[in-house]
């Protein structure tokens, strides 16, 4: 599936950039191929527009934010406001603006301290993260980068249980226990909901992760894929009480290329795991999957009739993630397109 080619997915909130990147002025992002120019207006609320003004297509991120709180472009002054309408043309000193004068304007807010923007009318909420804000939890910024894959072979990839023994066999992978634990699917309207319990090695540089010191603890995980690009790593240990729940966005730049967004919830205190050791802690495993994943074609086939892969038993919730995937798009009239050889 090449993502830029199926319009259904610009009816999805994605994360974009941190609300405070906003601070820095005008940014830019490129979403499903559409540019973008992200801003903070006067009353704190971020806009997304194109990134292209009308008068001579100079990039709006290369202007400025007005005291009124609009994008101003940086060739020569038109002012746009969040609705894409042009306010201002400084030239015509009697305030005239040349009808119909004006940018195309996208859905945007701010949501768990990130830019979110839909780039048609949504059909689905952001995620539902109830940690946020719940006292009981700390929030961690932990990653906002660049990879070089498919956000459904991320998807797919922190729903597989098969891969902890080979790809995370230097920290909580045991290689030698290849055989993965089973999941228990239940779908939901936002996607599904997949529980199970692994084991995993618990070496000492993991006991204030885990909060405990037996060599071979249990992940109780109840995650959660929002379609089509949004996760929830819901661990839970067991011996410790402790959880450590991670939400990602995989947000699709184009074809191959996305941005992947990881937040961090944990029931625990600064003193008992700094953020920098959690931070680190996750930035290995993470690490891990970048790589081998930037190794796979990000051009994931849901057609499974096709038979563009092979299978086993544990990529279930995978073939379910493409199965949704393909009623989503014969439920708005598209047809798979891939990349041709
Ligand atoms: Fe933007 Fe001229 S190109 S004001
Ligand atoms: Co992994």
């Amino acid at each position: 599936m090449l993502v830029t080619q199926q319009p259904v997915l610009r009816k999805f909130w994605y994360a974009l950039v941190p609300m405070t990147d906003l601070d820095q002025g005008p940014q830019s992002f490129t979403l499903l191929n559409t540019p973008l120019v992200l801003w903070k207006q006067a009353d704190g609320q971020p806009a997304a527009l194109l990134d292209r003004c009308c008068h001579r297509t100079a990039k709006l991120s290369k202007g400025f934010v007005t005291p009124e709180g609009h994008i101003a472009c940086g060739y020569h002054g038109w002012e746009y406001d969040c609705r894409g309408a042009c306010r201002k043309v400084p030239q015509n000193t009697d305030g005239t603006i040349p009808p119909g004068a004006g940018v195309t304007a996208f859905h945007c807010q701010e949501r768990y301290g990130y830019v979110w923007v839909a780039l048609d009318d949504p059909i689905a909420p952001i995620p539902d993260f109830p940690e946020d804000g719940d006292p009981a939890y700390r929030r961690i910024f932990q990653f906002y980068e660049h990879w070089a894959t498919s956000p459904l072979r991320v998807m797919e990839n922190s729903f597989d249980n098969s891969h902890f023994s080979f790809v995370h066999k230097a920290n909580f992978g045991i290689f030698d226990q290849p055989a993965p634990s089973k999941y228990n699917i239940e779908e939901t309207d936002y996607g599904f909901q997949a529980e199970t319990l692994v084991p995993i090695n618990n070496p000492p540089e993991s006991y204030r992760i885990t909060g405990t010191t037996e060599p071979i603890t249990h992940r109780h995980l109840i995650n959660r894929w929002y379609q089509p690009f949004c996760r929830r790593f819901g661990c839970s240990y067991p011996a410790s009480g402790i959880d450590h729940i991670i939400y990602n966005c995989a947000t699709p730049m184009d074809d191959g290329h996305m941005v992947l967004v990881q937040w961090l919830y944990r029931n625990d205190k600064e003193t008992d795991c700094s953020t920098q050791e959690l931070i680190d802690w996750d930035r290995a495993i993470t690490t891990e999957d970048k790589e081998i994943l930037e190794a796979t074609d990000p051009d994931a086939c849901i057609d499974l009739g096709r038979h563009a892969e092979f299978h086993m038993h544990s990529d279930r919730p995978g073939i379910l993630m493409r199965r949704k995937l393909m009623q989503l798009l014969e439920s708005h009239g598209e047809k798979e397109v891939f990349r041709s050889a």
